[in-house]
């Protein structure tokens, strides 16, 4: 358990921030059930590896396969409800007037609970696209307009006929949506305090997105059970699940804005 010390040191750095800002991935949605990427995938996809379903060459060998994994996430990802950590960063944003998350998470748990910017780094899982974006990039499309065989892969494309629809998330080896790394870097030029939540600090560019906030003068807090990539370089370490220790920081800041009238 993080001691009180730590987060009322962590309060402290906060509560004058004038631009604070949030770096999430999947350890903030853990406590809703969804397994974090690097989890081991249990069941039928416990033989696969996530990195190689999760590219554009696995799709274009086997749509079929890439589909079904995507369908068996989604099933994962359905039922969750933001935990109290996501709910925490949305009260922060509004004490704060304004937090905005850069988030690798595709679940969308940060809008469930209440946070108005959020910046979706790798897409949403809810989404579909024509992958061959026949109509422009994106091309989204919506399935459950589509009548297809459920169990014979993805489904056609209403604009160009081919099979080949797909989540509308970022894979291994592709490009980030524009707007979404634009708007992340405005946030990494300006913010005074970021909060690194849940992330292993593996994958680019979002690995690299809090060293870039700090080369902008920002304070990083990190909130994570284990140590990652990031933890050497942060100002503080958090060392708990964000689902605890997120209120918990939230309370402390409420004590000092009330302390200071
Ligand atoms: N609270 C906070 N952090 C947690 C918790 C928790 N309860 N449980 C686990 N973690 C931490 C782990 O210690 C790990 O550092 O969450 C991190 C999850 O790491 P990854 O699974 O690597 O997730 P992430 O950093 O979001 O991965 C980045 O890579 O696989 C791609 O596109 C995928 O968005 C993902 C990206």
């Amino acid at each position: 358990m993080v001691s009180q010390s730590k987060i009322d040191q962590a309060a402290r750095l906060l509560h004058p921030a004038k631009h604070p800002s949030a770096l999430t991935g999947a350890g903030v949605s853990k406590e809703s059930g969804i397994p974090t990427f690097r989890d081991a995938l249990d069941g039928l996809w416990a033989r696969f590896n996530p990195q190689e379903l999760a590219t554009p060459f696995a799709f274009l060998q086997n749509p079929k396969l890439v589909w079904d994994f995507y369908e068996y996430r989604r099933q994962l990802m359905r039922p969750a409800k933001p935990n109290p950590g996501h709910r925490a960063l949305a009260e922060l944003e509004r004490i704060f007037g304004g937090l905005p998350i850069i988030t690798q998470n595709i679940d969308a748990l940060h809008e469930d609970a209440g946070s108005a910017q959020v910046i979706a780094l790798h897409g949403k899982i809810a989404v579909n696209k024509c992958f061959y974006n026949c109509q422009g990039d994106p091309t989204p499309v919506d399935v459950s307009k589509i009548a297809y065989d459920q169990n014979d892969g993805p489904p056609p494309c209403p604009h160009c006929g081919r099979k080949m629809v797909r989540p509308a998330v970022v894979w291994f080896g592709e490009m980030l949506p524009p707007a979404a790394l634009a708007a992340a870097r405005a946030v990494l030029h300006t913010t005074d305090v970021m909060l690194v939540i849940g992330t292993s600090g593996i994958v680019q560019p979002a690995a690299s997105m809090p060293l870039l906030a700090q080369d902008s003068g920002a304070a990083l807090i990190e909130v994570n059970p284990y140590e990652s990539e990031l933890t050497d370089r942060v100002d503080l370490w958090l060392d708990g699940p964000s689902g605890e220790v997120l209120p918990r920081l939230v309370a402390a800041v409420k004590k000092l804005r009330g302390n200071a009238g």
